[in-house]
């Protein structure tokens, strides 16, 4: 990472006094620029010095703006609640793309480890889009999760008054047993399909730098650790506790690791379940995908790279 020398301190001091303060997150007089250029795009003069200082403690952009694009959606961030990544709108879109296409109507959601609610508020938009019924249901532990998911909710509403939206968003812990238990026992409220980004960074990765494959130091000090540290054990929760209880045919879980996509794979038997694994653009194994077999989505196979065929 380049060291930020006086010269480059004085010269970014001539072009703007807000720039200094940019230069810690930035590291370099180009992307300080573009970033002062957002933030004097975004937000009300008066916020202009609050927010480059913030920047010099490296609070992540999308905390200060308030907003992060999410597909075709604009999603609200507020600290304390992950801020949504383009990897996850990736497959997410394609999730959303593969079922409209198929005319899937009056499908059933449930999203685990919600966030922010990006994940169903996109597949609610692109199957109003496509005039298709979504029912879904997102579920996270953080009350902070929670009341943001039902705000972007209703953001989106107000935003999109014309389209159908069948979203709700409550407090879960995916650990707690009475969890698959109820999902088992509520048979009006059927799920065919469960999605989740579930907190998967391993503790080994979580301190190390960015450089060695760890983590930014942005998000170590500034997003929650309780949505990023996590590993087999949420695989275990979201394929026993949510996935086998509530009789879904299909699931889409995103991983950082291939050990995650093996720890899934062996937990389910063959000869009921297809699973298959997914890359994200920058060549990242990103999702495992699961797929009841000689069942409607069983299409879910499709968007996988490489399925296991034992
Ligand atoms: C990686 S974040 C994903 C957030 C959002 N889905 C996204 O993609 O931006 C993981 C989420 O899991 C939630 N979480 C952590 N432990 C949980 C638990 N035991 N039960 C339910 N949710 C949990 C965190 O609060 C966090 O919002």
């Amino acid at each position: 990472m380049p060291r930020i020398t006086n010269k480059l301190f004085r010269k970014a001091k001539e072009i703007s006094n807000y720039l200094p303060p940019l230069l810690k997150a930035n590291r370099s007089i180009e992307k300080a620029q573009l970033e002062l250029k957002w933030i004097k795009e975004e937000l009300p003069r008066k916020e202009w010095v609050s927010a480059v200082n913030q920047r010099s403690k490296l609070v992540p952009l999308q905390y200060i703006l308030r907003t992060q694009p999410f597909g075709e959606l604009n999603i609200i961030c507020r600290k304390g609640v992950l801020i949504p990544r383009w990897e996850t709108a990736e497959w997410t879109e394609s999730l959303a793309n593969l079922l409209t296409s198929h005319g899937f109507d009056d499908l059933n959601l449930l999203d685990a480890c919600t966030g922010s609610g990006c994940i169903p508020l996109l597949m609610q938009h692109k199957f109003s889009k496509s005039c298709l019924k979504l029912n879904s249901t997102g579920l996270d532990i953080s009350p902070k999760a929670i009341s943001l998911a039902k705000y972007n909710l209703e953001k989106y509403k107000s935003n999109n008054p014309t389209f159908y939206v069948h979203s709700n968003f409550e407090i879960a812990d995916l650990f707690d047993p009475r969890l698959g238990v109820e999902l088992h026992e509520t048979k009006e409220n059927t799920v065919d399909l469960v999605t989740s980004n579930p907190p998967y960074v391993l503790s080994k990765d979580y301190t190390k730098s960015v450089l060695r494959f760890g983590v930014e130091k942005s998000v170590r000090l500034h997003e929650p650790a309780l949505a990023l540290l996590g590993d087999n054990e949420f695989y275990d929760q979201l394929i026993n506790n949510l996935v086998i209880p509530s009789r879904a045919i299909g699931f889409v879980f995103e991983v950082g690791y291939i050990s995650q996509v093996q720890f899934v794979r062996e937990m389910l038997d063959n000869e009921v379940w297809g699973v298959g694994l997914r890359y994200d653009s920058a060549g990242n194994v990103r999702c495992v995908i699961g797929w009841q077999k000689d069942k409607k989505l069983s299409v879910l196979e499709s968007m996988c790279k490489e399925v296991f065929n034992d």
